[in-house]
C-alpha cells in the first residue's frame, strides 16, 4: 500500500474508534479527519467533536443525514417489505451505505488520500462499509485497523488502556456491556450475555421500547397515511418524514412493539445472536402492508414477496449501491403508485393490531366478494375452473387407481413406466 497523508474516519465516538484515531496517527503517521453521520443516534452525539480532537484529529465533521435517511433508504424499504430471514428489519444494514457514502464524499472534499472504520473482522458492517467505497471511489486507499497485522488491541481492557495512555476520555466507555448501534429505525444489541442464544435478554438489553408488561393497560389507536406507498400522515397530522418516524417511535415505545430476539446468519459465515428494537418501523411495516394487500393484484402481491427475500439479502450483504437493487426499485416504484389510502391500527403491549384499512385504489369489492347476485362472478364458471385447476391431480390419482403410481401421495415411481 502506498503511504497515506489523509485519512477520513467514520467515527462513532465510542472506544474503538476513539482510539482508532492515535493508532492511525502512530502507525500510518498520517493527518486523521473524524467524519459523524447523524441518523438519529441522539443522546450519543453529544460531545463528540470535543472528544475526537482530543483523541487527535486535526477535524470533526458531523454530517446530518437524518432526512436523506428516511427518505432515500427507509421509505424506499418500506416499499419493498424487505425483511430478512423473517424477522430482521435491516436497520444497521440499511444505515451503513449511506453512512459510508457521505464518509467518501468528506473524504473527496477534503482532499484525503484513504478511508478507515472501526469495524471488527468478524461482522457484516465491515463488508456494508467496503463495498460502499468500492462502488463510489474504487481509487481511495482503505484502512480497516482490526484487520490490520500492526493492530495488536485485542480485548476491551487493552484498549481502555491504549485509550488513558493517549489521553481519550473513557468514563462512559468502561461499563458497557453490549454492542449497540443506534439511529431513527431501530436499535440493534449484540454480544456480552446475548451470546448465548437460550437465555433471555436482561431487560438493560431494552432502551427504545419498554417491556409489554409497562406498556399502558389501554390500547391506543392511530391512523396512518400513505400516498403511492410513502408515509405521509399521522392521525390526520402531515409530518415531514424525519418527525413521522421520531413519533412512530415514540408510540412504539410507549406500547413496547418492535422487539425481535433472533439468531442470524451474518455474511461471514458466523451465526450470531441479536436483539432489535425496531418500535416505529415495526407499525410502519405492519400499516403498509395493509394498504398493499387493497391495491395489488394476487400475482403482483405475490411476485413482490420473492423480490422482497432478493431486497433484503442486498441490503444485508451491503449490495446496497449495486445495479440489482436499483432494477428491483423500479419494479417496486411501479408497484406502489396506487398504494394510497389509510390504516387504522391498534397498538397494544407489543402488539400492532390492524383496526381497518381503505383505499380509493383498492381492488376489494365488497359486491364481488359476498354471495350476492352479480354479473362480475357466476358461481357456475367455478365448476369449470376446478376441472381444470384440478386436472393434474386427477391424472395422478386415476393412474394410481390402475396400479401405475405408488401408494405415497405426490411420490411417483417411475420405474413402473420404464420398459425392458
Ligand atoms: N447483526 C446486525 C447486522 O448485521 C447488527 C449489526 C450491528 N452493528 C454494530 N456495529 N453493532 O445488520
Amino acid at each position: 500500500m502506498q503511504p497515506v497523508k489523509k485519512v477520513v474516519l467514520a467515527y462513532s465516538g465510542g472506544l474503538d474508534t476513539s482510539i482508532i484515531i492515535p493508532w492511525l496517527i502512530e502507525h500510518y503517521r498520517c493527518e486523521v479527519i473524524a467524519v459523524t453521520a447523524d441518523v438519529g443516534q441522539e443522546d450519543e452525539l453529544d460531545g463528540l467533536e470535543e472528544k475526537a480532537l482530543k483523541s487527535g484529529a486535526s477535524k470533526f465533521i458531523l454530517q446530518d443525514l437524518k432526512k436523506e435517511f428516511v427518505t432515500d433508504y427507509i421509505f424506499p424499504m418500506v416499499k419493498s417489505g424487505a425483511v430478512y430471514e423473517g424477522k430482521y428489519l435491516l436497520g444497521s444494514a440499511l444505515a451503513r451505505p449511506l453512512i459510508a457514502l457521505h464518509q467518501v464524499k468528506a473524504a473527496e472534499a477534503e482532499g484525503a488520500d484513504a478511508v478507515s472504520h472501526g469495524c471488527t473482522g468478524k461482522g457484516n458492517d465491515q463488508v456494508r462499509f467496503e463495498l460502499t467505497y468500492k462502488a463510489v471511489n474504487p481509487k481511495l486507499a482503505v484502512i480497516a485497523p482490526w484487520r490490520d497485522p500492526k493492530w495488536n488491541i485485542r480485548s476491551r481492557e487493552e484498549a481502555i488502556d491504549y485509550a488513558q495512555a493517549h489521553g481519550i476520555p473513557v468514563a462512559q466507555t468502561k461499563k458497557k456491556i453490549f454492542s449497540n448501534d443506534t439511529n431513527l429505525w431501530h436499535r440493534s444489541s449484540e454480544g456480552g450475555v446475548l451470546e448465548d442464544p437460550a437465555q433471555a435478554p436482561p431487560d438493560a438489553v431494552f432502551s427504545i421500547t419498554v417491556p409489554p408488561e409497562k406498556a399502558p393497560d389501554r390500547a391506543e389507536t392511530i391512523e396512518l397515511k400513505f400516498e403511492s406507498g410513502v408515509p405521509a400522515a399521522l392521525n390526520g397530522e402531515r409530518l415531514e418524514p424525519v418527525s413521522l418516524m421520531s413519533r412512530l417511535n415514540q408510540l412504539g415505545y410507549k406500547h413496547g412493539i418492535g422487539v425481535v430476539d433472533m439468531v442470524e446468519n451474518r455474511l461471514v459465515g458466523i451465526k450470531s445472536r441479536g436483539v432489535y428494537e425496531t418500535p416505529g418501523g415495526t407499525i410502519l411495516y405492519a400499516a403498509h402492508r395493509e394498504i398493499e394487500s387493497l391495491v395489488l393484484d394476487s400475482r403482483t402481491l405475490h411476485y413482490k414477496e420473492i423480490v422482497a427475500l432478493t431486497y433484503a439479502e442486498l441490503i444485508y450483504y451491503g449490495l446496497w449501491f449495486s445495479q440489482l437493487r436499483v432494477a428491483l426499485d423500479g419494479f417496486i416504484e411501479k408497484t406502489q403508485e396506487r398504494c394510497t389510502g389509510t390504516v387504522k391500527l391498534k397498538l397494544y403491549k407489543g402488539n400492532v393490531i390492524v383496526d381497518g384499512r381503505q383505499s380509493p385504489y383498492s381492488l376489494y369489492r365488497e359486491d364481488f366478494a359476498t354471495f350476492g347476485k352479480d354479473d362480475v362472478y357466476d358461481q357456475k364458471d367455478a365448476g369449470g375452473f376446478i376441472n381444470c385447476f384440478g386436472l393434474p391431480l386427477k391424472v395422478q390419482a386415476m393412474l394410481k387407481i390402475d396400479g401405475i403410481g405408488t401408494h405415497k401421495y405426490q411420490e411417483m415411481d417411475y420405474s413402473k413406466f420404464k420398459r425392458d
